[in-house]
């Protein structure tokens, strides 16, 4: 199939690139870059052996879009937004247009040019603060940010696009946490600044970029005091969006999928498998509850399981070893490695 991978420079779109191509099909990536590096889509030609087209474009801007979709599609995959919690508190606005306002025209491009199949990146924070865990898809879903609140009208403005086209097919995929690193460690989660996900901190503390790590909130419900937290490997995830392009082929209308591996773990539990996979230690000091944090998120995946034949395979000794080895043979990310060419328009 020819697919289009919107925000395909990016942490998961690069992964999901590499199984892509690895199945056979062709990639065609729109990103701007505003998050990522064009070194992580050579690295994926590195891995797979094989060529993607790259369209460094907005996909807010039609001109790109419409370069973007050239020479056909057959299906978008759409990782293309801005993903920071607490940023997103601060500049609402920003999110609004870049997530929403990016999502409908990439629709209005798809029926421009006659494409029906949309798989999309949501998130377990459509759930906001759930009742029960693990959370089943028909749980009640709430925005407790103004990032989760675009993902959650998000999903809605497609289901609704879905419901007016009969032929269309959408397939939302809401993540739970991903992390972890294709196993070569050529590839992998490189965030800019402080990084907002407990994973790539860790990571960075061990390699020696950051001093200790803060934990928030040593007092909820759980075994140990900590956040538990369903931890999903990356390269599943990956093989998640394959299968789903093959799913939205046979099946048209709307439908939401959680992905996760169904099993939680604390934050003090990642802590030691980190160590353990990395030997090193990592310091860390307890701070206050950060706001808006649940003491437990986990996914019931069974939907998944069953419809898109798909089943999360790597544990976390398998999650911390390929995050330590990505971030070990990259101490500061895709940045400061400038020995590869960038790509341009
Ligand atoms: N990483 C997570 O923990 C997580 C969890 C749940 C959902 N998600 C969702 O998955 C998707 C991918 O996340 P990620 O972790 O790979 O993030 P990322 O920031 O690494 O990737 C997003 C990519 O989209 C690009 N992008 C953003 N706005 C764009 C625009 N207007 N035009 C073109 N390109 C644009 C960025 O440059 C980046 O390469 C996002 O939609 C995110 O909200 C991520």
């Amino acid at each position: 199939m020819k697919l289009l991978v919107t925000g395909g420079a990016g942490y998961i779109g690069s992964h999901t690139c590499v199984a892509l191509l690895e199945a056979g099909h062709d990639v065609t990536v729109i990103d701007n870059l505003c998050n990522s590096s064009a070194i992580a889509l050579q690295r994926v030609q590195e891995i797979t052996g094989r060529s993607l087209r790259f369209v460094e474009g907005d996909i807010r801007n039609p001109e790109h879009l419409a370069d973007a979709f050239e020479g056909g599609v057959d299906a978008v995959i759409h990782f293309a937004a801005l993903k920071a919690v607490g940023k997103s508190c601060e500049q609402p606005l920003a999110y609004f247009d870049n997530n929403i306002g990016g999502t409908i025209a990439l629709m209005q491009a798809m029926e421009q040019a006659g494409v029906s199949r949309l798989v999309f990146s949501s998130s377990a924070t459509v759930y906001g603060q759930p009742e029960k865990v693990p959370v089943r898809e028909d749980a009640p879903l709430n925005a407790t940010n103004p990032y989760g609140r675009t993902k959650l009208v998000m999903e809605q403005l497609i289901q609704d696009w879905c419901a007016s086209r009969p032929e269309t097919a959408a397939v939302l995929l809401r993540y739970f946490n991903p992390v972890g690193a294709h196993p070569s460690g050529l590839i992998g989660e490189d965030p800019r600044g402080e990084p907002d996900n407990l994973m790539p901190y860790v990571a960075q503390v061990a390699v020696g970029r950051r001093e200790r790590l803060r934990i928030y909130g040593d007092d909820y419900p759980t075994p140990d005091g900590t956040g538990v937290r369903d931890y999903l490997h990356v390269m599943d995830l990956a093989r998640a969006h394959r299968k789903a392009v093959d799913y939205a082929a046979a099946h048209p209308g709307c439908e939401a999928f959680n992905l996760g591996t169904g099993r939680g773990y604390s934050v003090l539990e990642l802590v030691q498998a980190f160590e353990q996979a990395s030997g090193k230690p990592i310091p860390y000091e307890i701070s206050t509850r950060r706001a808006g944090d649940v003491a437990e998120l986990t996914a019931e995946p069974a939907l998944a399981n069953a419809k898109l034949r798909w089943v999360a395979t790597h544990d976390i000794h398998a999650m911390c070893a390929d995050a330590w080895n990505w971030q070990s043979k990259n101490p500061n990310g895709y940045s400061r490695d400038m020995s590869f060419n960038t790509y341009s328009r």
